[in-house]
């Protein structure tokens, strides 16, 4: 059995999450991202996982104080432990009907165990073609966290 592969935040940015310009800082943005990754791949899983990776992350435009702001989380591809889900932040005026994309990424968790050992999670089949891409996108961004770890463990071990 596997829970919703999709989980939705909206809120408010708030005066606290912004810098002197009126933007929201970065860090908070990353702090949201992981936020709702995590409630997407712990109701997936039915367990308690952690983050192992986060991928591709772009930062398209400013959020400002005020905005209305929604995240949300999809599971994009699964492996044997891991979860590749793909955040999609959105933000706009609250009076106005649009949001428009200020941040993309993949982030990657692994479901764990009581004694903090990797456990198996179910197996998201991508349906719509939507999704297919979207799982291709995951697949390459893991690969790709993969090896530009083994490259930076090469260049520590040298
Ligand atoms: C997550 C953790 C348990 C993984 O341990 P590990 O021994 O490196 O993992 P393994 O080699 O057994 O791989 C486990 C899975 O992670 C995947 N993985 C490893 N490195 C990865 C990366 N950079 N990006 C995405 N997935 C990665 C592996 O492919 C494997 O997935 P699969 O089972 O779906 O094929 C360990 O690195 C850890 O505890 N990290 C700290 C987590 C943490 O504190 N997060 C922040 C707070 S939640």
């Amino acid at each position: 059995m596997s829970g919703h592969s999709e989980v939705v935040f909206r809120f408010l940015a708030e005066p606290t999450d912004v810098n002197f310009g009126g933007k929201v800082h970065g860090g908070i943005v990353m702090k949201w991202i992981d936020q709702a990754g995590y409630a997407c791949a712990a109701g997936w899983s039915g367990s308690y996982c952690v983050t192992v990776s986060v991928a591709g992350v772009r930062f398209k435009r400013p959020i400002l104080v005020g905005q209305i702001v929604e995240v949300s989380a999809q599971i994009a591809h699964t492996g044997k432990t891991s979860m590749q889900i793909f955040i999609r932040v959105r933000c706009g005026d609250p009076q106005k009907q649009s949001l428009v994309e200020s941040n993309h990424c993949i982030i990657s968790f692994i479901a764990m165990d009581k004694a903090g050992y990797p456990l198996p999670v179910p197996q998201f089949k991508a349906k719509t073609q939507e999704q297919k891409k979207l799982e291709l996108y995951a697949i390459k961004m893991k690969e790709i966290a993969i090896e530009t770890e083994s490259l930076l463990q090469r260049t520590i071990d040298d």
